[in-house]
């Protein structure tokens, strides 16, 4: 047996996480190592997306969130912002076949109204074309940030009650999940980030409230099977309290 597969096997099936967010990282520095441009290294960086993706399935992971594109992003140099829309639309479509017969369906969030028409078209095409599927749920996020996504969620509730539908006080917790890209998606249990930084840039704010936090050096490109395991490994090894006492959590087992 080799050591992945040996690894593999150490995983507790019962504790794999339902929904597992990612920040991929370090695309830039890893072609910039190997004296190649900077989307070189996004365009490796899609074979990671393609490895992740197929042995997040292969797990049973439910939902899979992917920081592909943040609002942020839209300030490098337009010759990257374009090469990256590039590739984005054309790895979904190159990847339809395999994820419609791995069933996984692709979802998208952010403030998709800003993509270039080209690469919105295909990711729209892939999005409608998967939407029957039942197994893992990929959310690529793309023009996304956190923050305009929660100030969105408090325009859309303002509006509600500018025009008399809710009362102020009616807004609770979960009707404020019910306004954000994510709504029905449980928070993401695990959050990784490769890259080495440890920071969480704008991204799922609210959604990470309890999630546990995994940080690797490993660049976004060199991210491999074994570095997932491991993350999903070191996530088992923790106890998740809610911010109760250990010992209600273990009478809570
Ligand atoms: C961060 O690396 C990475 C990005 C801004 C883009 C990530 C996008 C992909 C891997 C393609 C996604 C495609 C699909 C289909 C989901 P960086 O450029 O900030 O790296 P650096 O920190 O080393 O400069």
């Amino acid at each position: 047996m080799d050591d992945l597969q040996h690894k593999i096997n150490s995983l507790d099936k019962s504790r794999i996480p339902v929904h597992v967010a990612m920040i991929m990282d370090g695309n830039g520095r890893w072609a910039k190592q190997k004296g190649f441009v900077r989307s070189d290294g996004h365009a490796e960086g899609i074979s990671t997306v393609h490895r992740v993706t197929q042995l997040s399935s292969d797990l049973g992971v439910r939902y899979l969130t992917l920081y592909a594109f943040s609002t942020e992003n839209w300030n490098r140099p337009s010759d990257e912002v374009a090469t990256l829309m590039y590739l984005i639309g054309w790895a979904i479509e190159r990847e339809l076949p395999e994820l419609l017969r791995n069933n996984v369906r692709i979802n998208l969030l952010g403030d998709i109204d800003r993509i270039p028409d080209d690469a919105r078209q295909r990711l729209f095409y892939a999005r409608q074309a998967t939407a029957h599927c039942t197994g893992l749920q990929l959310n690529m996020c793309l023009s996304y940030s956190s923050r305009w996504e929660i100030t969105e969620a408090a325009r859309k509730l303002a509006a509600k009650a500018a025009n008399g539908e809710i009362r102020p006080e009616e807004i609770t917790e979960k009707m404020f999940s019910d306004n954000l890209t994510t709504a029905g998606i449980p928070d993401p249990d695990l959050l990784i980030r490769t890259g080495g930084e440890e920071r969480i840039s704008n991204y799922l704010l609210w959604q990470i409230a309890y999630s546990e936090l995994y940080f690797t050096p490993v660049l976004w490109p060199d991210f491999s099977d074994s570095d997932y395991i491991d993350a999903l490994i070191d996530f088992q090894n923790r106890e998740r309290r809610f911010g109760m006492t250990s010992e209600q959590v273990q009478n809570n087992e």
